[in-house]
């Protein structure tokens, strides 16, 4: 026999205390509590998670009017994820000129191995990808129409590594399949794409046996073009470097473009706080928003098929390409037999650079 702790709440208490909660010590049949845990797995298959990242959640020369609401919404949710407790994670993200080049960018890759670099905004070292469950859902993604490219040694940014630390509790907490799209080069991926593609995942991991944590990371509108340039726009060091990523002469070398990072972040920071950008100057565009919101948390997802990107990029800034990530792990969970999303939390945040969603689905 097992014992466990048994909370209940003030007034319904067995040992009358009056605390807000107190506790009893009980005695459990562990036969009882292992049909309970296997009905409990049935039931939740998947949990859906959609976050903003922005490096300046780490360098704001001043916090949003709403700091401490932001904050406690992406705490519920870590919360939350907590308590979901994820055999693994399938992690959608997106990357800024770290891990994939101009040169050769894929719309869609699986990490089956991967490493965070050290930009500003993200936390580094390695991911715990269980590579054997990453190969097969590669293998099956292709037996089923949907071509992801596979990398052996993946390097994401704050892209991935922000939301992976924050929701997780550290990168190699739990075992996580990265899935990078391309939401940042032109030309750009179809939203049906990455729809098709998180339906796929999502009858893949709804045959694992496994609860699975749907988490993506990115959006909404915002437009950090100042930090990575449209092609050929940039200073030809940078230019070399986003088509390279330092193989060509002339480019930057890796710590060259990390340090620019953060060296232009903290300058952006002080100049939105100068008033020197504006929510404009950032296209954060709360009506375009909005008009994602309410799509999204219909379950509408075939009606992104027809949205084009370019007309979203340009009302909505390429940071709106990030909802790429929102669309595909949605679809995932769709397709699991997941509940409708949630609005947790939005915000129009200039001194963070972005308009900041936060979305769930049990
Ligand atoms: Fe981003």
């Amino acid at each position: 026999m097992i014992t466990g702790i048994v909370r209940t709440v003030a007034g319904d208490s067995a040992d009358g205390t009056s605390n807000g909660y107190s506790s009893r010590r009980i005695t459990r049949d562990p036969s009882v509590q292992n049909e309970r845990a296997k009905r409990l797995k049935k039931l939740m298959t998947t949990s859906l998670i959609c976050a903003s990242h922005s490096p300046l959640l780490y360098c704001h020369a001043k916090p949003p009017t709403d700091w401490d609401a932001l904050q406690n919404a992406y705490k519920e949710r870590e919360n939350a994820a907590k308590e979901f407790d994820a055999d693994l994670v399938i992690a959608f993200g997106a990357d800024h000129f770290n891990g994939f080049f101009l040169k050769l960018m894929p719309s869609f890759c699986v990490g089956l191995h991967a490493t965070a670099v050290g930009d500003i905004g993200g936390f580094a070292g390695p991911l715990n990808v269980p590579t054997s469950i990453a190969t097969e859902m590669v293998n099956n993604l292709r037996a089923n129409d949907i071509d992801p490219a596979a990398s052996t040694d993946m390097a994401i940014d704050h892209g991935f590594s922000q939301t992976i630390n924050n929701m997780l509790g550290g990168l190699d907490a739990k075992p996580v399949i990265p899935v990078f799209i391309n939401a940042i080069a032109e030309p750009y991926v179809p939203f049906r794409r990455t729809r098709l593609m998180g339906e796929a995942i999502g009858k893949f991991v709804a045959g694992l046996d496994q609860r699975v944590l749907l988490l993506a990371s990115g959006g909404m509108s915002h437009n950090p073009r100042r930090y990575y340039p449209e092609i050929g726009q940039g200073t030809p060091e940078v230019a070399a470097w986003q088509r390279s990523g330092g193989d060509e002469a002339g480019s930057l070398s890796p710590k060259g473009w990390i340090d620019l990072l953060e060296e232009m972040h903290i300058e952006g920071a002080e100049m939105i706080v100068r008033g020197e950008r504006t929510a404009k100057d950032m296209k954060l565009n709360q009506a375009a928003d909005e008009r994602f919101l309410e799509v999204f948390c219909a379950g509408r997802l075939e009606e992104f098929d027809t949205w084009d990107p370019y007309a979203l990029v340009e009302d909505a800034g390429i940071g709106s390409m990030e909802l790429h990530t929102w669309i595909a792990a949605a679809a995932a969970h769709r397709a699991a037999g997941g509940a409708l999303p949630n609005l947790d939390f939005y915000t129009v945040a200039p001194e963070l650079g972005i308009a900041a969603g936060i979305v769930h689905a049990d």
